[in-house]
């Protein structure tokens, strides 16, 4: 089992670093046998994560990344292949909730998690690609790995600014997918579609049921959310982490274009 998915010699970039499915990624990664980058606008919860990796022998570095910024990317790439001595995985996993019903959310709403949610995936995706095809900076392909949600897949009440987002994450995932295939790259590219995961941000969907007016309170809400899912549990950070290990790893060659649903049987019903 410890060579199954194991990323000896590889080296990865996992965004939103700083906690929740970011953080648990940077772990296993590391534990997988894997260099790793990480960042976030939370820097300081990079930095403590790292500090604590690297004393336990792990080789990781960190840095500040608003993942809305095209500097950012430019720079960050170019740290990692210095730092990190390449790039052969990319998590594109930073992102936001924004909850509430359609006739409620204001343009700036919208324009807020299409930035955060769907631009930053471009960037990643285009930077990643450019020092990871033949002939970049890295140039040995890889594996790019998009953080969808069950949102992106079916409709959900008070989802839909942050679920069409993520919709657009899986299709971007699937474009990106079939053209570097197509043109040789080497890269393969694949969506994570979480169910509900017990972070900062799979608590904010219970608070939002209550605003949106389907259910009383937050104890309601998730019996509710609970009630969704046949396996009546939320998933783990650990759950969405090894399934990012698998597509990061060459257990996975086959795989492109892709999603991977990770959600107690939610969307299956
Ligand atoms: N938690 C869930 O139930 C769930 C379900 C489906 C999909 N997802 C997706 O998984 C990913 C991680 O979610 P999570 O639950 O760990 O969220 P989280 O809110 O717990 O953590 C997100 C991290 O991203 C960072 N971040 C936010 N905006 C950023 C920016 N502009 N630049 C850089 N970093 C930024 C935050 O500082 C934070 O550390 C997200 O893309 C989310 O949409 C989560």
């Amino acid at each position: 089992m410890d060579n199954f998915a194991s990323l000896r010699g590889k080296t990865a970039l996992v965004t939103g670093a700083g906690g929740g499915i970011g953080a648990a990624c940077a772990k296993e990664l590391v534990t997988a046998g894997a260099t790793v980058m990480l960042t976030d606008i939370n820097v300081a919860a990079c930095k403590q994560l790292s500090d604590a990796l690297n004393e336990s022998g792990a080789t990781t570095s960190y840095s500040a990344q608003d993942v809305t910024s095209e500097e950012d990317w430019a720079r960050v790439i170019d740290e990692t292949l210095a730092k990190c001595a390449g790039l052969d995985v990319l998590v594109n996993n930073a992102g936001i909730y924004v909850g509430g019903t359609l006739d409620s959310n204001t343009l700036a709403d919208v324009r807020r998690v299409n930035q955060t949610n769907v631009e930053s995936v471009f960037l990643g995706m285009k930077y990643a690609a450019l020092a990871m095809k033949p002939g970049g900076a890295a140039g040995k392909g890889g594996s790019i790995i998009n953080l969808s949600s069950v949102a992106g897949l079916i409709g959900v009440p008070g989802h839909t600014a942050y679920g069409a987002s993520k919709g657009a994450v899986r299709l971007y995932t699937k474009h990106a997918a079939v053209e570097f295939a197509r043109l040789g790259y080497g890269i393969r590219v694949n969506s994570i579609h979480p169910g509900l995961i017990d972070t900062d941000m799979g608590r904010l969907v219970f608070e939002d049921f209550v605003k949106v007016g389907m259910a009383p309170d937050l104890a309601a809400a998730e019996a509710a959310v609970l009630e969704m899912i046949p396996m009546a549990t939320l998933g783990t950070v650990e759950d969405i982490a090894r399934m990012t290990r698998f597509l990061a790893s060459a257990e996975a060659a086959y795989c492109t274009g892709a999603e991977f649903v990770v959600d107690g049987g939610m969307t299956a019903t």
